[in-house]
């Protein structure tokens, strides 16, 4: 069962839309204890493991709604621009419709898998000589001019869909994290999962709200910069953005949460990607270590009080946005590559150091 079906209550669906799924959602949300010594005494960290959705990231979520409601207004093309994670999956919730894709991605700036996924899917993939915030420039023109429905995070049905995590995140729990973590780029998510508890308080299923953590990184920070920034820069391809869409809406989402939005740099960014790979035992592209990377930096500067004496342990929820698969080439980069041998036991053993 995918998000539409499990939280059909809470979602702009009728009897006639057309359900698109990929069973997306229902991803784990694992404990993270060596991550959890780092933040101080009385916390504890949850992974939110996203990169588990079936085209390996978030967006399927949102992208199950967006489509399913193209599907049901008649449109037969769906149009994105992307640093890679919205069109792979564009394209594979497009495929499963049998409609056509069109996504406009700058060029050299996504990763493989991310690109392998969407010309895989069938899309007509588009690479512009320039960066994201100028293709979201020309796929809003081209929707508002052609019959091709937008379904970049600017589509309200996105963020219908993306809020679904909350509400996955307050059932697993019992109640909404003392604090929520992500990464920021075009701010889809971070609007998103602030709509989603917000609406589940409204409801009565949960009864406070969290803190939410949102973290750029620091060559690409224009909310924490309070100025677009032209030539975005940062290993985290993912979020690569100079010009959020939703800039005003995270904003309200760190202000009327009591939260913030601060940066990382890609130096943080990569030591947290090592950590969660060789400690945690999880895999993600450098974008999705922005959340752990940034309570890390937090924890540090003193930002999380000892909480040992409090009656109820704090639980900090860290969103992982996208598969450690997606981007390849950033993991090898940043490792030692394998040593080769003869083929020969000996030689073997000896290099394993037994
Ligand atoms: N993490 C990953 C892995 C992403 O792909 C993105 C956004 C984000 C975080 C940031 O989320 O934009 O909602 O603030 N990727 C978009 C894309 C821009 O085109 O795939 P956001």
């Amino acid at each position: 069962m995918g998000v539409i079906e499990r939280y059909k209550r809470y979602l702009p669906v009728t009897g006639k839309t057309p359900i698109i799924t990929l069973e997306e959602g229902d991803t784990p949300l694992i404990k993270a204890d060596p991550i959890a010594e780092k933040i101080g005494p009385g916390y504890d960290v949850w992974l939110k493991c996203e990169g588990l959705n079936p085209t390996g990231s978030f967006k399927d979520r949102g992208m199950t709604m967006a489509v399913s409601k193209a599907v049901e207004e008649g449109a037969n093309a769906v149009v994105c621009a992307s640093t890679g994670n919205t069109s792979a999956s564009a394209a594979a919730y497009a495929a499963r419709s049998n409609i056509k894709c069109i996504v406009i991605i700058p060029e050299g700036a996504i990763a493989l898998g991310k690109l392998a996924q969407a010309l895989i899917h069938g899309a007509k993939v588009i690479a512009i000589r320039g960066n994201f915030d100028q293709a979201l420039e020309i796929v809003r023109e081209m929707s508002e001019k052609y019959p091709v429905t937008l379904v970049n995070s600017v589509n309200p049905y996105r963020i219908e869909g993306q809020k679904t995590g909350s509400f996955e995140i307050c059932d697993k729990l019992g109640h909404a994290p003392f604090y929520h973590a992500l990464p920021v780029g075009n701010a889809g998510n971070i609007t998103a999962y602030w709509k989603g508890y917000k609406e589940y308080k409204e409801k009565g299923n949960i009864c406070r709200l969290p803190v939410m953590l949102g973290f750029q990184a620091a060559g690409s920070a224009p909310i924490v910069e309070k100025r677009v920034i032209k030539d975005p820069e940062t290993i985290a391809t993912a979020i690569k953005i100079g010009n959020p869409a939703s800039w005003e809406q995270a904003e309200n989402a760190r202000d009327e949460s009591g939260g913030l939005i601060e940066k990382v740099t890609d130096e943080e960014i990569i030591e947290a990607y090592k950590f969660l790979a060789e400690r945690v035992g999880v895999f993600v592209e450098p974008a999705s270590a922005t959340s752990v990377a940034g309570i890390m930096k937090k924890a540090q500067d003193g930002y999380f009080p000892d909480n040992s004496r409090e009656r109820k342990r704090k639980d900090i929820v860290c969103i992982l946005t996208g598969h450690g698969l997606k981007d390849p080439d950033r993991a090898i980069k940043c490792l030692e590559h394998p040593v080769v041998v003869n083929a020969d036991i000996d030689d073997v053993i000896k290099e394993a150091g037994l």
